[in-house]
Order: C-alpha cells, then sequence, then structure tokens
C-alpha cells in the first residue's frame, strides 16, 4: 500500500506535528511525514522531526518582506520537491494567502483549538473561559482563504471544569487535538483516494 505522502508545517513547538509522527510510526497508517517545515529556524519541532529521523527544513519569511506570495512560492517549491501530497498546518504562525491556499485547496488541513466557528484566532482558551461556556475543544479544518473557517473535517470536545484556567484548558485540549488531528489526517487520505 502506497501512504499518502504529508508535510507538516510548524511555527513553534510542535506536539501536534510530534502526534502525527508518531501515528504514522504504525505501517497502517494511510500517511507518512515525509517533511517538517518552519518559518523559524529553531522551531523546537524541528528538533523532535530530527530525532525521529524525517526530513526538515527552514524558509524563513523575513527575508521576503512584505512579499508574502514570494515566500510561500518557495514554500511550494520545497513541497513539490519532496512529492507531497497533503500539507497539515500545526501551529504555523503565519496567515496564507491565496496562492498557497488555492494551490492546495482540499489538500491542506489545519488544527484549531476551539469549537469553531467559535473563537476563531488566538487565545482560545482564556476566551471560551472569559465567555463561560460549558463545552470547549478543538477542530480540523479544510484551510480556505479566509483564516479558521474551512470546512470542518472533525471535532473533539472538552468540558470546562471549574476552577479552569487558560492552562488547564489548553492542556485537556491539546490531549484532544493529538489524538484528532491523526484521526482526520488518515481520513482524508481515505476521502481523496489517492
Ligand atoms: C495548537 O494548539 C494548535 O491547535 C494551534 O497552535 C497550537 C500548536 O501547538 N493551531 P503545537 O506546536 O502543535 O504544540
Amino acid at each position: 500500500m502506497s501512504r499518502a505522502r504529508v508535510a507538516v508545517l510548524i511555527s513553534g513547538r510542535g506536539s501536534n506535528m510530534a502526534a502525527l509522527i508518531e501515528a504514522a510510526k504504525d505501517p497502517a497508517y494511510p500517511a507518512e511525514i515525509v517533511l517538517v517545515l518552519s518559518n523559524i529556524a529553531d522551531a523546537g519541532g524541528l528538533d523532535i522531526a530530527q530525532a525521529a529521523g524525517i526530513e526538515t527544513a527552514v524558509i524563513a519569511h523575513a527575508p521576503f518582506g512584505k512579499d508574502r506570495e514570494a515566500h510561500e512560492r518557495m514554500i511550494d517549491a520545497r513541497l513539490r520537491q519532496s512529492g507531497v501530497h497533503i500539507v497539515a498546518l500545526a501551529g504555523y504562525m503565519r496567515v496564507l494567502t491565496p496562492y498557497l491556499v488555492e494551490t492546495w485547496a482540499g489538500r491542506m488541513i489545519n488544527i484549531h483549538p476551539s469549537l469553531l466557528p467559535a473563537f476563531p484566532g488566538l487565545h482560545t482558551h482564556q476566551r471560551a473561559l472569559e465567555a463561560g461556556v460549558a463545552k470547549h475543544g478543538c477542530t480540523v479544518h479544510l484551510v480556505t482563504t479566509g483564516v479558521d473557517e474551512g470546512p470542518i473535517l472533525g471535532q473533539a470536545e472538552v468540558e470546562v471544569l471549574p476552577g479552569d484556567d487558560e492552562d488547564r484548558l489548553g492542556a485537556r485540549v491539546l490531549e484532544q487535538e493529538h489524538k484528532l488531528y491523526a484521526r482526520c489526517l488518515a481520513d482524508l487520505v481515505g476521502a481523496l483516494g489517492d
């Protein structure tokens, strides 16, 4: 069985990336992580990926200044060089232009730490606590040009508990993120059927 070739884009610690790498260690998992790419040279996740024997690349955005598309053209070229089929954003902290989003339409996914459409954007756990919601969680969705707006592929709920603060709630959501992302990536590979 040939497995889908997946690149993970990160900017930071890469715990979701690590969860995908872990899931893909199972030969029966339908995807393999062939590349981890970061816009930040010292992103912690790069060390984890290298330790797992996965190819890494850094394409810093700073040299491109305001030309976001030029940065993305470099990224796209690197993805193609690795023969990537699917791109998984995992804490990649750049808003993408329509260029990259449209190039990878239907094949680029993101994980977001809230039950979208609630709480798009940043500081989702704090905002959920302030809003007093009973249920919070995470979402995997296809990436479209609207930030955190694409079609939802899966969600996992987390109950908000008395005494929760941002860190405690965030940690429970993160645990669910790691399971959800691996599941949704496998589902997408199945749905694409190639
Ligand atoms: C996660 O909460 C993810 O949902 C969000 O950014 C965070 C990245 O964490 N998009 P990590 O780098 O995967 O640990």
